[in-house]
């Protein structure tokens, strides 16, 4: 071919071992919640290759190849589809942690499962480090916040890379129990879920909008049950699910799928994510779910919502709840 016709499209891709493969994404942990997000990733159109890391080869082999099949179904362009090890990993654009053990029943809390999973995760982020991982790490293991700051910390990226699915999926909870309250579509419902991703979270009550409108002033609005009892049924919604099957994933699965759409696609989306806080609501040091802005970048503005003394008293004590389990588990690792 004439030199000169030569385009930059038509440039061998680089192949080289330390190649980064733009929108691929791995998943790490194929369990419940890492096989639901790996199904919602394959159904977007951003998505080019999927890498999943399991702990059984055989079974994430069988997960590879039930995967294959279901993109071979003519709905969409075809993802290529890895059993991957952490080499391959490392090459992905996004790789996002599953990995670890979830709440065996309804009234075991996420925070019960720190010191186990605390150890899955050091050694996950730790063999990424060591393969030379630059891309974005989102968290979805819990207790998600305080494994997102941890494995922040082990893999030295900067925060803005380190992004935990944090009170993402409550917000989506919170917006859904509105919107069938008010016989409205949960997307024209503008209210928040922040803090931890568990029992101490608070919703942002006086922010609160319907298609524009301030919720109190919502038609309908004055029929709502009572705030305080919405709250706990966001804040029971996944041990409810748990009770009855065992665990949760869709909802999880497709918040996994959305933050990676929002980061390969550059979209500069506001989702409710878990992210280090730097003297936002006065809080300092630690991972809370906080509306940011996320783009191709990871966390690119954190978003400081106006509260009232009520919903920054709350914001701060889940963030206090934090800060002591995290200096509890430092003391049980330095024993
Ligand atoms: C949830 O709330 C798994 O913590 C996740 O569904």
């Amino acid at each position: 071919m004439n030199k000169s016709y030569q385009t930059e499209a038509l440039k061998p891709a680089d192949t080289s071992a330390s190649a980064t493969h733009e929108n691929r994404v791995c998943i790490i942990g194929c369990g419940r919640v890492g096989m639901a997000s790996a199904y919602a990733l394959i159904q977007s159109s951003f998505l080019r290759e999927l890498v999943l890391v399991g702990r059984s080869q055989e079974q994430t082999e069988g997960e590879v190849m039930d995967l294959e099949h279901a993109v071979a179904v003519p709905m969409k362009p075809p993802v290529k589809i890895i059993n991957g090890d952490y080499a391959e990993a490392a090459r992905s654009s996004i790789v996002v942690v599953t990995a670890g053990e979830a709440t065996s029943g309804p009234d075991e809390s996420r925070l019960d499962l720190l010191s186990k999973n605390a150890v899955i995760v050091r050694d996950i982020v730790g063999k990424l480090k060591a393969e030379g991982f630059a891309g974005i790490l989102v968290m979805a293991s819990n207790p998600v916040d305080i494994l997102a700051q941890i494995a922040q910390e082990v893999s030295g990226l900067p925060a803005g890379q380190v992004i935990g699915t944090g009170t993402l999926v409550d917000t989506a909870r919170l917006r859904g129990l509105l919107a069938e309250e008010l016989g409205i579509e949960p997307r024209a419902v503008d209210a928040y879920i922040i803090g931890e991703h568990g029992d101490s979270e608070i919703a942002v009550w006086s922010g609160a909008r319907v298609a524009g409108v301030e919720l109190g002033r919502y038609p309908g609005a004055q029929a709502l049950p009572d705030y305080g009892d919405i709250l706990d049924r966001v804040r029971r919604a996944a041990p409810e699910v748990v009770k009855r099957k065992g665990h949760t994933a869709y909802a999880i699965g497709l918040c996994v799928q959305r933050i990676c759409e929002a980061v390969l696609r550059n979209e500069r989306a506001v989702l409710a994510v878990s992210t280090l806080l730097q003297g936002e609501y006065g809080i300092e040091g630690v991972y809370l779910g906080t509306p940011c802005v996320v783009g191709k970048n990871g966390v690119e503005r954190v978003i400081e919502l106006d509260l009232d003394a009520g919903e920054r008293e709350g914001m701060q004590a889940s963030g206090n709840l934090l800060k002591s389990m995290r200096q509890d588990l430092a003391e049980q690792e330095r024993a």
